[in-house]
């Protein structure tokens, strides 16, 4: 049997008592296929990721590195945020890399969206090679891959960081606990192994992060300019209320200006573009029907404290025709 075939007979975790049997099962399974050999895991701060972590270290504990990178495509304030929950808050084995270098380098020029995915995620997969060099007995790479990862890499819509991409010579054995799950049965499990709500219910986040987000060949400017309007996006969404409300929303900066003025005078900046919709597993998608105030206020605020950015665009395509990202 396909392994990355999901069971008909397989039930949708739904409440705590799915969720349970699902963890103890897990557990079992894992221990089993890690036996005392220690696991390097690529901690993003998702809930894909955090999940995954938290069911490594019920069933192995210290057996458990997890690994943070910061690539430079990460939203603002989240390395920080990483480093307070795991490290300081659940006390987790966590090792904090700095390549946001190391990545846009790589990037630079790169406009073709899949390969700016795979050149992320083989640099993902090269810097967890040098972790585990500097640590003894690394066997495996734990991974928050979900069960929409799958279909869709089988489909060829897209290559995702974490199924695709990986080099002939990696020598891991890859530990992928939630990969027949659904993003909903992900958060049950989540919320059963006791994570915090913020964590569990947090809107999910590409792997290649911001720079699917910042179109075409990734710049430093343009990559400041969407983590600065989508840090506004989540502040406002925040305090209106639409957090936990609205499943995904974020903003996309396109690599063209159009005219504008500022002041009296002529400007050639970027657009953002905000999207925000709500879905159940990420394969169709409708568009929040956000309040047009709100919509303007962010507006003033994007074009007055982004910038380089003139205009903001509000995205009304549901998927399909578009798919959530944009690339
Ligand atoms: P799309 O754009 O395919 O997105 O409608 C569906 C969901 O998947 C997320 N997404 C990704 N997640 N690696 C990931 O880990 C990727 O390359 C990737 N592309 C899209 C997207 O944010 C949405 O939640």
């Amino acid at each position: 049997m396909d392994n990355n075939v999901r069971p008909e007979t397989m039930e949708r975790i739904t409440t705590p008592e799915l969720a349970r049997k699902f963890i103890e099962e897990q557990i079992g399974i894992l221990r089993a296929q890690i036996g005392d050999k220690k696991v390097l895991l690529a901690l993003s701060g998702g809930v894909d990721s955090s999940v995954v972590a938290a069911l490594l270290i019920k069933a192995v504990g210290k057996q458990l590195v997890c690994v943070h990178v910061n690539h430079g495509l990460l939203r603002k304030g989240e390395p920080e945020q990483v480093i307070e929950v795991f490290r300081n808050q659940m006390d987790a084995n966590l090792i904090y890399v700095d390549a946001v270098d190391r990545f846009l380098d790589k990037l630079a020029g790169v406009s073709d969206p899949e390969t700016k995915r795979k050149i992320i995620g083989a640099e993902f997969i090269r810097v967890f090679e040098e972790e585990a060099r500097k640590l003894e007995d690394i066997r495996f790479l734990g991974q928050g891959t979900i069960y929409p990862d799958i279909l869709e890499s089988a489909d060829g819509i897209k290559a995702h960081h974490n199924v695709g991409g990986l080099p002939e010579d990696l020598d891991f054995e890859l530990v992928e606990p939630v990969k027949l799950l659904y993003k909903d049965e992900v958060r049950v499990v989540g919320k059963e192994l006791g994570l915090p709500d913020n964590m569990v219910y947090r809107q999910p986040f590409p792997g290649p992060g911001l720079g699917v987000r910042c179109l075409g060949a990734i710049t430093r400017d343009r990559l400041e300019a969407l983590r600065e309007s989508d840090a506004i996006l989540r502040e406002e969404f925040a305090k209106n209320g639409l957090q936990g409300k609205v499943w995904q929303y974020f903003t996309i900066v396109p690599d063209f200006k159009s005219t504008g003025i500022r002041d009296g005078k002529r400007t050639f900046d970027w657009p953002v573009i905000i999207r925000a919709v709500n879905t159940r597993d990420a394969v169709t998608a409708t568009v929040e029907d956000v309040p047009f105030a709100l919509l303007q206020h962010i507006t003033s605020r994007i074009t007055a404290e982004v910038p380089g950015v003139n205009r903001v665009l509000y995205d009304l395509t549901p998927k399909p025709s578009g798919t959530i990202e944009w690339e």
